[in-house]
């Protein structure tokens, strides 16, 4: 087994041009809007434009790393996404052509709900690992849609993340030890033929909960660091009580008790760029982990972090990883929080257009109106094929 270490060597997130405070649902769905604000822990939830994508995010968010680290070390490119665009051809195709990466270079999509960034990073820690002159670039981005008028349309979000993977990692060294979890129930899923996920919302909770106990259970079998020897959690946020709910958990079947700050203060750091983005699906644990890195307040160099990733389904992990001495001079704080502050607000009336705003499904050629000011555009599609433009 090689003794290098390998992990996220830099970690950079984007979000949608549009952003809904929750208040505006509270006010049309006739609920209190501490129901949201403090019931679920989410104020906001970006809101994707007719222009953008899971291809746009994914794009805008990697340029960040490309425009400090050299094209030429990736040789693998992997898409984790549960908003498909094509039933064939890798969406990861799209963003290695946007982003000029070299031709000699492998590009996958993955999927299995809010899992798959996690089998993508797992993958190209093995890939690194088989020859430590490589770097693999993950991308993981969704847009999370629920019907309007249900218990889930509070729980909606858009955002990617991507991260490259490379031996002597600037950012974190993620060891080896996982404990894993699959289990054939249906909490939530997508059909081919609907463009929103069904959900059983309380039985999902449960599915989470239940998961986080078994891959925990397996991660200390083989090995993991017990609980007293991880000093930051970060799990997958749906909303982010569900991270707050998945470390009360832990805690207790660990025999700690609940009582007073330890349970937060070793989370809180991780809820909240997610809070103000909503589910981002696959992006979602890792942009709790950039939440966590910009925003935990003290020096975590060194401090171990457990992550817990989630896909209904349902696929779980339980993993850690050691954080880096230097992780704190490679963030982007400041642009990180004015790429939320710049998002553009929407009335509810506004946001239930775009909401109920279908690109054609018949396969008619279509062309979108011109809204974003990210880096990428998804233009339309013409003759069945899909059209991007770099500004
Ligand atoms: P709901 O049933 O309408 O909400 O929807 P509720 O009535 O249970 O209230 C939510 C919380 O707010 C409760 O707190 C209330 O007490 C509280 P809890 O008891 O749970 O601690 N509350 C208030 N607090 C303060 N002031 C008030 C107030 N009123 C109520 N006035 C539900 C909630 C999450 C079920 C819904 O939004 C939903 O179905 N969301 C989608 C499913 C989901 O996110 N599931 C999470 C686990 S599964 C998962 O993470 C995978 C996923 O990401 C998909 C994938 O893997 O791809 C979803």
């Amino acid at each position: 087994m090689s003794t290098t270490k390998i992990g996220i060597d830099d970690i950079a997130f984007a979000t949608s041009h549009y952003v809904l405070d929750l208040a505006e649902i509270a006010l049309n769905n006739h609920e209190d809007v501490a129901k949201y604000y403090v019931g679920i822990g989410q104020s906001e939830m970006s809101v994707s434009a007719e222009d953008e994508d899971i291809v746009t995010m994914a794009a805008d968010a990697a340029l960040q790393i490309l425009a400090r680290h050299e094209k030429s070390h990736i040789r693998t490119l992997l898409m984790a996404t549960e908003t498909g665009i094509d039933q064939s051809k890798s969406a990861g195709v799209f963003v290695h052509s946007l982003l000029n990466l070299s031709k000699n270079c492998r590009v996958v999509e993955l999927k299995q709900a809010c899992y798959s960034a996690t089998a993508a990073l797992q993958f190209a820690l093995g890939i690194v690992a088989r020859d430590p002159s490589e770097a693999v670039l993950v991308v993981a981005s969704d847009i999370a849609r629920y019907k309007l008028h249900t218990s889930a349309e509070a729980t909606q979000g858009a955002g990617a993340v991507a991260m490259l993977v490379k031996a002597d990692p600037a950012i974190i060294a993620i060891e080896p030890t996982t404990g894993v979890y699959t289990d054939d129930i249906h909490d939530f899923w997508r059909p081919n033929y609907m463009s929103e996920a069904l959900v059983d919302g309380k039985f999902s909770m449960e599915a989470y909960l239940t998961a986080l106990e078994h891959s925990w259970h397996n991660y200390l079998v083989r090995g993991g660091s017990p609980i007293n020897k991880i000093d930051r959690f970060c799990y997958h946020q749906p909303f982010t009580k569900m991270a707050v709910k998945a470390q009360t958990q832990l805690r207790a079947i660990s025999g700690l008790s609940n009582d007073g700050q330890a349970c937060l203060d070793q989370l809180a750091g991780s809820l909240e760029i997610n809070r103000r983005i909503g589910n981002s699906y696959t992006a979602s644990m890792y942009m709790g982990f950039l939440s966590l890195l910009n925003n935990d307040g003290s020096d975590l160099s060194g401090s171990r972090v457990g992550f817990f990733s989630y896909g209904s389904g349902s696929v779980a992990e339980f993993f850690s990883g050691i954080i880096q001495d230097n992780y704190d001079s490679l963030l982007r704080r400041k642009k990180d929080i004015s790429h939320l502050n710049s998002r553009v607000s929407l009335t509810y009336e506004q946001y239930k257009k775009i909401h109920t705003y279908q690109h054609s499904s018949e396969g008619f050629d279509f062309v979108t109106p011109d809204v974003t000011r990210s880096s990428f555009r998804f233009a339309g599609v013409q003759n069945h094929m899909r059209l991007y433009e770099i500004r």
